[in-house]
């Protein structure tokens, strides 16, 4: 099961001179959806890095679902990571982008169509499956980007910021699209934004970066 936990992760680059993520302490429970709030540049990107093993800290551990995860590679954390830029294939369609997960770890046809199927009705982007990224919209890309992570079947989902690139109407309305899909579907949840109305309107716990270049957990609850 996906509870996270980090202990006194720290992180630092250029020699020590920039002290990106500093002795973070964090539990995520199982099934919970939790928001890390902070301004820019205060290491939020890199705190959600290394939870899926893709930056190596400098000190601290991370375990997932109680095991410590220091020596498991990325692609064996079994998480769906939405990035803060559009990260999608270029050369591949919406429905090629949305079935990579689910096509390298090589389950059936049947069931790998049935799960994008599923993925891309829920981000409302089914009617554009043959369309490839060039094609869409921004906010349309990182719904793709969302499909993609729910389609891979991982457990725990890392977004960064995965609403910024959307018009108010849209992300207002994926907001409560993506809270009742983490619900739904059992999974848990760590969303990283600025944008304090994002992580009010949708809180379960908050982390503030108290300072820039130094996010240290400033407070971690329920506002709700
Ligand atoms: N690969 C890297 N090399 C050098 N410095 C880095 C690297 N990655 C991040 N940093 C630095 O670490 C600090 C935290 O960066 P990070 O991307 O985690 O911030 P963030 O909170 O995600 O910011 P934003 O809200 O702008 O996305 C910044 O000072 C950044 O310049
Ligand atoms: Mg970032």
């Amino acid at each position: 099961m996906p509870e996270v936990r980090l202990v006194n992760v720290t992180k630092t680059f250029d020699g020590g001179r920039i002290v990106a993520v500093d002795h973070v302490n964090l539990h995520v429970k199982d099934g919970e959806y939790l928001t890390l709030l902070g301004p820019s540049g205060c290491g939020k990107t890199t705190t959600l890095r290394i939870i899926a093993g893709l930056v190596e800290p400098d000190e601290g551990q991370v375990y997932i679902g109680g095991r410590l995860v220091t020596d498991v590679p990325p692609e064996d954390r079994d998480i769906g990571f939405v990035f803060q830029t559009f990260a999608l294939f270029p050369h591949m369609t919406v429905w090629e982008n949305v079935t990579y997960g689910p096509r390298v770890k090589n389950w059936p046809e049947s069931e790998m169509r049935r799960v994008a199927k599923e993925a891309l009705e829920m981000v409302g982007l089914y009617e554009r499956a043959d369309a490839y990224p060039r094609e869409l919209s921004g906010g349309m890309m990182q719904r793709v980007g969302l499909a993609r992570a729910l389609a891979a079947g991982a457990k725990l989902l890392l977004l960064d910021e995965p609403l910024s690139a959307l018009d108010a109407k849209i992300r207002f309305e994926l907001r409560y699209e993506l809270r009742r899909l983490v619900k739904d579907l059992g999974l848990t949840a760590i969303h990283v934004t600025h944008d304090q109305a994002e992580a009010m309107s949708s809180l379960i716990g908050l982390l503030s970066c108290v300072r820039v270049g130094f996010c240290r957990l400033a407070h971690q609850g329920s506002f709700t």
